[in-house]
């Protein structure tokens, strides 16, 4: 018995020092030390020794399990050593070699005009806000005294979900719901998306931007108004922005007009940018119809206020001196990193 053991002990020492791999150490330690294990096998035949031969042979049964465990932890310890150095030897670092140029991110040209249009308004004391998209009939028509029958109402022009739901074509919607949640003194910018039934070209898009702005006090005049959008448009386009504001109309405004920028390229002599005009149309614009006040519980004989809609892409073509609307929505890196 005491040979056999002895014989075991070297067997499995020799087996454990010639392990070349984890794999092979944990072989051998399943082959000695496992449930089936050979030394395992021996300590269970204890029970056939002779008693008084017992605590000696228990003894030398554990000293050589001793003697295996520690061999196989050491040689686990070479092995992991061994491993380690490989890989460090494997993944040297050359730190010569040129790094690769990192890719940053820009702000959309639509987002960085918007940026600096929301500067402008923040500074006047205005509050930025935001609308829903998918709108009430009664917010983007009806409580902007646009009757049922009104053109705009048009399946060829909105987009419908239901008869009573669909995506807003325009944020004045945004009006309505800061006049029904806040009252005057309200000084507030809305930008967002809006959708109209329109096929893409370079000037039009089913989907595109605008903000919308409103001010709602005691004794708001139009000379408020284009106070106002004058220093809009000095911001956007340079301290000598000569300005006009022409007569129009918007059911949810009266009186209404639409402000014109004079052509910065041709200054109001008629080139191509502005299509022999002089003048570029902005925004429109105009005093809230005291109707609309009405519906959102302000008193038109306390209030008055006005509301002005800026198309942002328009903005954003013009700053940039982008001829096509296409270019804004199609994402191509080339056009969207040189800004
Ligand atoms: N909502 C109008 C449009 O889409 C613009 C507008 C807003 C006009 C506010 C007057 C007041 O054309």
């Amino acid at each position: 018995m005491k040979e056999k053991l002895l014989k075991l002990k070297e067997e499995a020492l020799a087996k454990i020092t010639d392990a070349a791999q984890p794999d092979s150490l944990e072989a051998a330690r399943v082959e000695y030390l496992g449930k089936k294990g050979e030394l395992t096998q021996i300590l269970r035949g204890m029970g056939e020794v002779a008693p008084e031969d017992r605590p000696a042979m228990g003894q030398m049964v554990n000293a050589v399990r001793e003697a295996v465990e520690a061999a196989i932890e050491l040689r686990r310890r070479e092995l992991s050593a061994k491993a380690l150095e490989a890989k460090l030897g494997k993944e040297k670092v050359d730190v010569t070699i040129p790094g690769e140029p990192v890719v940053t991110g820009r702000r959309h040209p639509l987002n960085i005009a918007v940026g600096e249009m929301l500067d402008v308004f923040t500074k006047m004391g205005f509050d930025v806000v935001e609308g829903p998209e998918v709108e009430y009939d009664y917010y983007n028509f009806e409580a902007l005294n646009i009757p049922k029958d009104h053109p705009a109402r048009d399946t060829q022009d909105t987009f419908y979900f239901t008869d009573n739901v669909l995506l807003r074509t325009q944020t004045s919607s945004v009006q309505i719901h800061v006049m029904e949640n806040q009252k005057p003194p309200i000084r507030v910018v809305a930008p967002g998306r809006v959708y109209r039934s329109d096929a893409v070209d370079a000037t039009h898009s089913p989907l595109f931007h605008q903000m919308e702005g409103l001010v709602v006090d005691k004794g708001i005049t139009m000379a408020d108004l284009k106070g106002t959008l004058e220093n809009l448009a000095r911001m956007l386009y340079g301290e000598e922005a000569v300005c006009r504001f022409r007569p129009h109309h918007f059911p949810f405004t009266e009186p209404s007009a639409e402000m014109d920028v004079q052509c910065f390229a041709c200054r109001g002599e008629g080139c191509r940018l502005c299509k022999g005009e002089g003048w570029i149309e902005l925004l429109g614009a105009g005093m809230v119809h005291p109707k609309v006040l009405r519906t959102c519980g302000i008193d038109p004989d306390v209030y008055s206020g006005f509301a002005f809609g800026i198309g942002l892409e328009r903005v954003t073509m013009r700053r940039y001196n982008i001829d096509d609307l296409r270019l804004l929505f199609e994402n191509d890196l080339r056009f969207l990193g040189q800004f």
